[in-house]
């Protein structure tokens, strides 16, 4: 990497080389330069130095990374009173790694066949499609920008709701599956698009889908494990015993699965002695589990992994580092293939 200064695309603000450089890096295809840490104001370009109480009267202020109170506590704090050394800017090139969809699009195919059972999401666009068929009195042609494997245009189709549907996704081996499995359909078709330019004429569409919902507009509730083991240090065990309950913490989760109870050095059970503790228990339930998001996971891709009730039944713990989502409707195998899908969304989506 050449120096930072020499580049039209440097970032100077907090932490800007964990996502902001790259993503600019990436998208515009150039070479950025981005601070790892937090930044703050300097009187030296190299060494942290304070600027004193009244910095704007100084003609030449610096934006520099040290070590601080925000990244490294008291002690950064005392380290950069101190002098410490700026950290140099990072440099970052447009990545060439394969973020589609294409090495999983055989595996989605396979858990998405029937949108139907992602309820809460089926539900919401029936709903709009619905209101908005009634509002032009005639079956809609719809548009659907990363259609996937095109369930959801297949399900509004066998229902009758479209004149067309047009599923235009990113990945070649998506489409190819949504072709594959809307072969006979007279009325759908699917295409790639890079970009985002859509290559149709303006008024081709009553509805545009495209993974429209929130969270809160589905209806869909993510708690974060209630227990935070410090402060409820009386009703953990590290052995089984009457009336516990598992205990889940974030090393009990392996490769989409949740082991429990594993060695880990963490006590797994949570006996619940007055009504405060048993607030902290969730119902029996299968559940999509990730770790909560932190600063050192920016970069990396957010797995879930799954707390099934046929392996664990009963009440169970999630610990505070732990986020949960409950699946839908566990009768049938519903709520297992509700977030098995959620997982494999979240896995194959969230990156934060
Ligand atoms: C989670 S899947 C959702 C598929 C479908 N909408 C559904 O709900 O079942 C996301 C899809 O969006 C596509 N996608 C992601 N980014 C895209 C982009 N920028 N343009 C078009 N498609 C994109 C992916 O290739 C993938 O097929």
């Amino acid at each position: 990497m050449s120096e930072p200064s020499a580049s039209l695309f440097s970032f100077c603000a907090c932490r800007t080389a964990r996502w902001f450089a790259p993503f600019f890096a990436t998208t515009f295809g150039v070479t950025t330069y981005g601070n790892q840490g937090y930044t703050t104001v300097s009187a030296r370009p190299d060494r942290f130095g304070w600027a004193g109480r009244q910095p704007a009267r100084r003609p030449d202020l610096h934006l520099v990374a040290t070590p601080g109170r925000k990244s490294h506590g008291i002690a950064g704090s005392v380290r950069k009173y101190a002098g410490a050394r700026v950290e140099e800017m990072v440099g970052c090139g447009p990545t060439e790694d394969d973020r589609s969809y294409d090495k999983v699009a055989d595996l989605y195919d396979a858990a998405y066949v029937d949108i139907t059972v992602r309820e809460r999401e089926w539900a919401w666009v029936l709903g709009r499609v619905e209101a908005r068929r009634r509002e032009l009195g005639r079956p809609l042609r719809v548009v659907e920008v990363g259609c996937g494997n095109g369930a959801l245009l297949r399900a509004l189709d066998d229902r009758g709701h479209l004149a067309s549907g047009v599923g235009l996704d990113a990945s070649a081996g998506m489409v190819a599956r949504a072709r594959e499995r809307s072969e006979g359909r007279e009325r759908l078709v699917f295409d790639r698009i890079d970009g985002p330019r859509i290559d149709q004429p303006d008024d081709v569409a009553d509805v545009v889908l495209s993974q429209p919902c929130s969270l809160t507009d589905l209806g869909v509730q993510v708690s974060t494990g209630r227990v935070v083991d410090f402060r409820s240090r009386h009703a953990l065990s590290a052995v089984e015993q009457p009336d516990a309950v598992p205990l889940v913490y974030p090393g009990n989760l392996r490769d989409g699965s949740v082991l429990w109870p594993r060695e880990i050095r963490k006590p797994q059970w949570f006996r619940p002695s007055d009504d405060k503790d048993r607030g902290m228990l969730l119902p029996e339930g299968w559940y999509a589990v990730v770790k909560r998001f932190s600063a050192k996971e920016e970069r990396r891709r957010i797995v879930a992994s799954v707390w099934s009730p046929a392996d664990n039944p009963g009440e169970v713990a999630f610990e505070n580092h732990l986020v949960a989502q409950r699946g839908v409707g566990d009768d049938e195998g519903h709520g297992e293939r509700a977030v098995l899908a959620r997982v494999l969304e979240t896995g194959q989506e969230l990156i934060v």
